[in-house]
C-alpha cells in the first residue's frame, strides 16, 4: 500500500499589502525589498479571520477536489506556527469543528516553515501501515499577528495563507509518496524565533514591553544556512533514490526569499521552467508555503497525473526536509 496526494486546495486572504505600503511604515523601499527577497506584495488577514479559518476554506478545496465525502476522512493534522490558540485546542480540532469532521484523530505540528512536509511524512507512515485510508493535511498560517511591523528585517518577508491537501491509501505507484527526508538540528534555535509566550518568557507586561511574542531572525546567517542544506537535501535525496534531476517534473522549494530558490537551482542546475515561484506575490507563508505553491502549479495547469515533484524546504528550528512525490490528482 502507497500513500498519494491526491488532491491539493489553497486559500489567500483578499487584503493585499504592497511593498510601497512599507514604504509608508518603516525606512525601506520597493527596490531594496524586490532586490534583496523577490517579494512585491503579499496577503494579510483580516482582523477577524483566524489561522483556522483560512485553514479550514482550504480544506473545503482540497476534499471537493478528491471528490470524497469528508466522513471518509479518518485523520486531520494541521502544521502552523501561528495557531488559533497558544495551547489548546489545536488549530487542527478548531477547523474540524468548521468543515464539520468530528470523532477522528486531529492534531497541529510544529515545524515552522518545514512543517507541510513533516505531516506528509506522518500520513504517509500512517497510510503505508494501514491504520488510516484518508488524512487531510493543512499548512495554514496567520503569521501577520506574530510580525513586529517597526522591525525592517522581518516584517517584509511574511505573508498569510493556508494550503492543504488530501493523502489516501493507494496500490498505484505511479501515483505514490516515493520518499520524504526530513531533519532538524537545534543548536540554530536562536537565529530564527519567537522568544515570548511560550514557558521560557510567559505573557507578561514585561514581555510585551521588550516585544518577545514576535518573530526575531538573523537574516543573514539564516540565509547562508538555508542554502546549504535546502542544496543538500535534494542531493540526498536524489542520490538515496537514484533519481536524477532532470528526472523531475517539477521542483517546489520553499518560498522564502527568490535568492536563496535561485541559488539552489543554480547549484542542482534546475530549469527555471520547472521551478514554481509564489514568493512575489505571497511572501513566505510558512507551513502554508509548500501546498500553497502546488496548488497554484495545479491550477496554472503545471501538474498533471503521475508528474514527479520535488519538494524541499527549511524553517525556523532549523527544521528541514524534502519529498519525492508522483502528483496522485486529476
Ligand atoms: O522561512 C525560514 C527561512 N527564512 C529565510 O530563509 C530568510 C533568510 N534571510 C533573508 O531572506 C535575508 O537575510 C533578508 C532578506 C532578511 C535580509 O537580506 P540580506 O541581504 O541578508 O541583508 P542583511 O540582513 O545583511 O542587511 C543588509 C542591509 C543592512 O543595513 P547595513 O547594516 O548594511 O547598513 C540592513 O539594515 O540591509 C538593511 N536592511 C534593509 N534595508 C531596507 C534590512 N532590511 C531592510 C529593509 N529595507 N527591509
Amino acid at each position: 500500500m502507497y500513500a498519494s496526494l491526491k488532491s491539493i486546495g489553497s486559500y489567500v486572504p483578499e487584503k493585499i499589502m504592497t511593498n510601497h505600503d512599507f514604504e509608508k511604515i518603516i525606512d525601506t523601499s520597493d527596490e531594496w525589498i524586490q532586490k534583496r527577497t523577490g517579494i512585491a506584495e503579499r496577503r494579510i488577514a483580516a482582523e477577524d479571520q483566524t489561522t483556522s479559518d483560512l485553514g479550514a476554506l482550504a480544506a473545503k478545496k482540497a476534499i471537493e477536489r478528491a471528490d470524497i465525502d469528508k466522513s471518509e476522512i479518518d485523520m486531520v493534522i494541521c502544521a502552523t506556527l501561528s495557531p488559533d490558540y497558544l495551547c489548546m485546542p489545536s488549530t487542527a480540532c478548531v477547523i474540524c469543528e468548521k468543515i464539520g469532521i468530528s470523532n477522528v484523530m486531529a492534531f497541529d505540528v510544529s515545524a515552522a516553515c518545514s512543517g507541510f512536509v513533516y505531516i506528509l511524512q506522518i500520513a504517509k507512515s500512517f497510510i503505508e501501515s494501514g491504520t488510516k485510508k484518508n488524512i487531510l493535511l493543512i499548512g495554514a498560517e496567520k503569521i501577520s499577528t506574530l510580525v513586529d511591523y517597526t522591525d525592517r528585517g522581518t516584517c517584509i518577508l511574511f505573508g498569510d495563507g493556508a494550503g492543504a491537501a488530501i493523502i489516501s491509501a493507494t496500490e498505484d505507484k505511479n501515483e505514490a509518496i516515493l520518499d520524504i527526508h526530513a531533519s532538524a538540528d537545534g543548536t540554530y534555535a536562536d537565529l530564527l524565533i519567537t522568544p515570548g509566550c511560550g514557558t521560557k518568557n510567559p505573557c507578561s507586561h514585561d514581555m510585551v514591553d521588550n516585544k518577545l511574542q514576535y518573530i526575531k531572525m538573523s537574516g543573514n546567517e539564516v540565509f547562508k544556512v538555508a542554502v546549504k542544506t535546502l542544496t543538500q537535501d535534494v542531493v540526498d535525496i536524489l542520490e538515496n533514490n537514484q533519481i536524477q534531476s532532470s528526472d523531475i517534473d517539477i521542483f517546489i522549494p520553499h518560498q522564502a526569499n527568490l535568492r536563496i530558490i535561485e541559488a539552489v537551482r543554480a547549484k542542482l542546475n534546475f530549469p527555471k521552467e520547472k521551478t514554481v515561484f509564489t514568493v512575489g506575490k505571497y511572501g513566505n507563508t510558512s507551513a502554508a508555503s509548500i501546498p500553497m505553491a502546488i496548488n497554484d502549479a495545479y491550477e496554472e495547469g503545471r501538474l498533471k497525473h503521475g508528474d514527479l515533484m520535488l519538494l524541499d524546504t527549511f524553517g525556523g528550528g532549523f527544521t528541514w526536509a524534502s519529498a519525492l512525490v508522483r502528483f496522485g490528482g486529476k
